[in-house]
């Protein structure tokens, strides 16, 4: 079964909090945080899922301690923004959480194998970072494979998350290709109804309830 993460950067931030209930409501496993500017919306006293928090910044170790003492379960950074990158997941998780690396559309996840050993996740960007709403870019299709053959190779416990432009329309080929966690912002904060908008993609991600439906 796969793992609904619903990205708060679409969501209406002076109605968080309800937001995020009606998100929980229709199924959401984890709550995906954005950062990009250094500031941590406090989202830990409005839910009890795990934060997921995707750090889109330069020079990310400074702020770790900050994200794990504000309720942080996972903490990810960017391959192409990090120099010791063994060094920052190692201080994640000796400082007490998950740790993932991201790798933007242009990065080939080959660049990871030396790190993959280390890792609880992995969060491929199948967009440009920066906002919701852009198209999945199909090319990621091929990489998510490819990692899970690294992953299966090696018996490596680490999750494939996805990010960007996941919909009702591409979700099932997306996991089919190997995808654990799957980041949604604006298929599911842009709707009217959004715990319903929630509820489908975590059928389609289901399958025992597709098989069903
Ligand atoms: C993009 C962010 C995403 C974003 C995804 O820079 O990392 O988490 O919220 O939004 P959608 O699902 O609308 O592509
Ligand atoms: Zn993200």
């Amino acid at each position: 079964m796969g793992i609904l993460a619903p990205s708060i950067l679409s969501a209406d931030f002076s109605n968080l909090s309800q937001q995020i209930r009606y998100a929980e409501i229709g199924g959401a496993d984890w709550i995906h945080c954005d950062v990009m500017d250094g500031k941590f919306v406090p989202v830990r006293k409005i839910t009890k899922l795990p934060i997921d928090v995707h750090l889109m910044i330069e020079k990310p170790d400074s702020l770790i301690k900050d994200f794990i003492r504000a309720g942080a379960d996972y903490i990810t950074v960017h391959q192409e923004e990090v120099v010791h990158l063994h060094r920052t997941v190692e201080f994640i998780k000796q400082e007490g959480s998950k740790a993932g690396i991201a790798v933007n559309p242009a990065t080939p996840v080959d660049t990871l194998s030396e790190i993959l050993p280390f890792i609880d996740l992995v969060l491929i960007m199948s967009v440009n970072p920066g906002f919701g709403g852009q198209s999945f870019i199909t090319t990621s299709l091929n990489k998510i494979k490819q990692l899970n053959q690294m992953r299966k190779d090696k018996d490596y416990k680490f999750l494939i998350e996805v990010d960007g432009g996941i919909s009702s329309k591409n979700i099932v080929e997306i996991m089919d290709s190997g995808c654990d966690v799957f980041v949604a912002g604006s298929s599911i904060f842009s709707n009217d109804n959004i715990s319903a908008a929630a509820a489908e993609l975590k059928n389609l991600i289901t399958p025992d309830k597709r098989q069903g439906n």
